[in-house]
């Protein structure tokens, strides 16, 4: 069988685990895995980097590592490290935590598509790139503005990339994965009402067993991946469409 790439980042918790537990599964991925934590799994597929995704300079240094030449069948980029960032409203917010969410939702992600452009152009491999949006990047949240703009950043940014790249063997998508059980619903929750108006919305999410599993949530993601000819456009919801 051929081999096919995958470069996903943020694989240590959260949707990102569940990810990389699905295409671990697949035998036929090398994945090259970036979080500032590694699992230390030992398997012959997984590439474990640990970076901070925050530190620019230390990432354009690295990036030359992360997208190795080969004749692959697909390769696939998945832009998943995210953080929901300071919960407080506009007006008291740290710059220094403002930059590190900036960094780490949008510059990052701009980074490692465009190298990933860069290193596959010329490549004849299937090649995808999936940066992970949300909802609210469509959806003004009190308490999230860093949040809310660099989401919405990002998926403009890769529908420009989509734009660029009509008649390419590209395929960019901006992916809102629904609302899922993980660390960072955790965070949200922690949050003050004072400085988040949504607070007792988001408990009762928890409460309701309203949350995705990652692992649901992971199987759409590789389902939309595996069949990215069934779905039209760059904007896309896990919610919108059913596994069969
Ligand atoms: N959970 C939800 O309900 C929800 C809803 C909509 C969208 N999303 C999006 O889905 C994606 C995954 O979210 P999640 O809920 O799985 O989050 P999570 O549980 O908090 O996990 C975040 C992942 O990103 C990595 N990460 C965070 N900051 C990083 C940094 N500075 N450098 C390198 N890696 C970093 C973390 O690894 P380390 O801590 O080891 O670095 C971790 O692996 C995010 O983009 C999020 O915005 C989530």
């Amino acid at each position: 069988m051929k081999h096919s790439l995958l470069i996903l980042t943020g694989h240590s918790k959260g949707l990102g685990r569940a990810i990389l537990d699905t295409y671990l599964q697949k035998d036929n991925y090398t994945i090259i895995a970036i979080s500032r934590s590694k699992l230390g799994l030992k398997h012959p597929n997984l590439h474990e980097v640990s970076i901070d995704l925050g530190d620019l300079d230390v990432l354009e240094n690295k990036l030359p590592e992360f997208f190795p030449s080969g004749d692959y069948e697909e390769v696939v980029l998945i832009n998943n490290a995210g953080w929901i960032g300071e919960i407080k409203p506009v007006g008291v917010l740290q710059v220094k935590q403002m930059r590190a969410q900036v960094n780490v939702n949008l510059l990052a992600p701009m980074y490692l598509t465009n190298a990933f452009v860069a290193a596959y152009k010329d490549s004849n491999a299937k090649k995808i790139i999936c940066n992970i949006s949300s909802g609210a990047s469509s959806r003004p949240v009190a308490g999230w503005a860093g949040y809310c703009s660099t989401k919405a950043a990002i998926a403009m940014f890769t529908q420009v990339a989509e734009k660029e790249h009509e008649n390419s063997q590209f395929r960019f998508f901006s992916l809102a994965p629904g609302i899922i059980d993980t660390e960072m619903q955790d965070e949200i929750r922690q949050a003050e009402e004072s400085d988040f108006p949504d607070l007792a919305r988001f408990k009762n999410y928890k409460v309701a067993g309203d949350l995705s599993s990652p692992e649901t949530v992971a199987a759409k993601v590789s389902y939309l991946l595996d069949h990215s000819e069934d779905f039209e456009g760059v904007i896309q919801d896990v919610r919108a469409f059913d596994l069969p």
